[in-house]
């Protein structure tokens, strides 16, 4: 009996040669490689209004916008609870104090009426993170733009490819990042990219990409690099190589077959695993998503025994994400009131998502769920 993983890339022939051509290029650094896949994600994402960074990862895209959000020392930035640790970790990065929100129970993202009641006078910044397959409420977040001045660092590190409306995710938020890590539906093996709204702070995510150097981002995307240059301001190694961004141009081509595989293996689990007694599936509408996880709740009393029954058939789970407040660092953040979140993460189990999954692997996951519950 095969083993089904959580997740499995779909990696073949043509990412093996776009890394090796970008291999015998002679240049594996940051370079044309890199310009190609920003242009390429700008495109997808539909943002000509917007401008696009590669770096090395979803993190250093989230810890870059928060800099350019001009998040630091004495500053709050609000974040849920129920996020990934990478949100959470660039915030102290920048020297700020997360300041922890509750979730919407319906879909496990930000609860906007929550963190409007966080605001206070030292919140320079909001990150919605985008989870599994749904979206943050986007409209309420730009209200709450607007009557605070706070930024927003929008988390879509789940939403690459996906739309809200008839607004792909990338487009239109203050500032957005992607995550194209080795799970992703979308992978570089690890890259992450930062949109943002102005050529300055294009120019200074630039800078801070390479250690805060004035090294011309044209020269470099020429697969070269000047000897001579100055820094003003601190920074990190956060470029991208040419390899890892080649790897990303030739998943984007296939980004139509692993959106709307994923789409389908959602919809396989929710037409077999709705209605089920003691299964919760997730309400979306996932035909303009292109999901990066699929979860289902259960009885906090037997989640355990639900994942040992998918295991001994051969079937990963996961759990996103363990709550942020009941880990050490984060225990004695400024919070409110996190119910919904305490209940989720006591419920949620991820169950394996697959692009060009075959509809008889989504099958076989949902008999060993469903034969849990009988
Ligand atoms: C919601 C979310 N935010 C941020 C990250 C961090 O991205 P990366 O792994 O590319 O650093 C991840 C990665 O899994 C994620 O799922």
């Amino acid at each position: 009996m095969d083993r089904i993983p959580i997740y499995k890339p779909l990696i073949g022939e043509e990412e093996v040669e776009a890394a090796s051509a970008a291999l015998s290029h002679g240049w594996l650094g940051m370079g044309s490689c890199v310009e190609e896949f920003e242009l390429a994600v700008q495109k997808v994402v539909d943002a000509e209004s917007r401008r696009v960074l590669a770096v090395s990862t979803g993190y250093a895209a989230l810890h870059l916008g928060l800099v350019l959000a001009g998040a630091g020392p004495g500053d709050e930035v609000i974040v849920p609870s129920f996020a990934h640790l990478a949100d959470l970790q660039a915030i102290l990065a920048v020297g700020a104090a997360p300041v922890l929100c509750d979730i919407d129970d319906a879909t496990l993202c930000i609860d906007v009426d929550q963190a409007a009641e966080l605001v206070g006078p030292h919140t320079r910044a909001i990150i919605p993170v985008d989870y599994g397959c749904h979206l943050c409420d986007h409209r309420a977040l730009a209200g709450l733009v607007e009557s605070t001045g706070v930024r927003i660092v929008h988390d879509a590190a789940h939403s690459f490819g996906a739309a809200e409306d008839d607004a792909m995710i990338g487009s239109f938020s203050d500032i957005c990042m992607f995550s194209f890590d080795p799970v992703k539906a979308v992978s570089c093996i690890d890259a992450g990219a930062l949109l943002v709204r102005t050529d300055a702070e294009l120019a200074q995510a630039r800078e801070m990409r390479v250690l805060g150097s004035t090294q011309p981002a044209e020269v470099m995307y020429q697969n070269a690099r000047q000897w001579s240059y100055d820094a003003t301001a601190p920074g990190y190694r956060y470029h991208l190589s040419n390899v890892h961004a080649a790897i990303g141009l030739a998943q984007l081509a296939k980004l139509d077959e692993i959106r709307s595989s994923r789409q389908a293996a959602c919809e396989r689990y929710c037409q077999r695993l709705a209605g089920v007694e003691g299964i919760t599936v997730p309400v979306a509408d996932v035909s303009r998503l292109n999901p990066f996880l699929y979860y289902v709740r259960v009885d906090a009393g037997c989640r355990d025994a639900f994942r040992d029954h998918l295991a001994v058939r051969g079937i990963d789970t996961g759990i996103h994400w363990t709550p942020a407040h009941t880990m050490t660092l984060f225990q004695l953040c400024r919070r409110g009131p996190l119910g919904v979140t305490e209940r989720a993460a006591a419920e949620v189990v991820s169950l394996p998502l697959h692009s060009a999954m075959p509809e008889a692997v989504v099958d076989r996951v949902c008999d060993a769920a469903v034969s849990f519950f009988a």
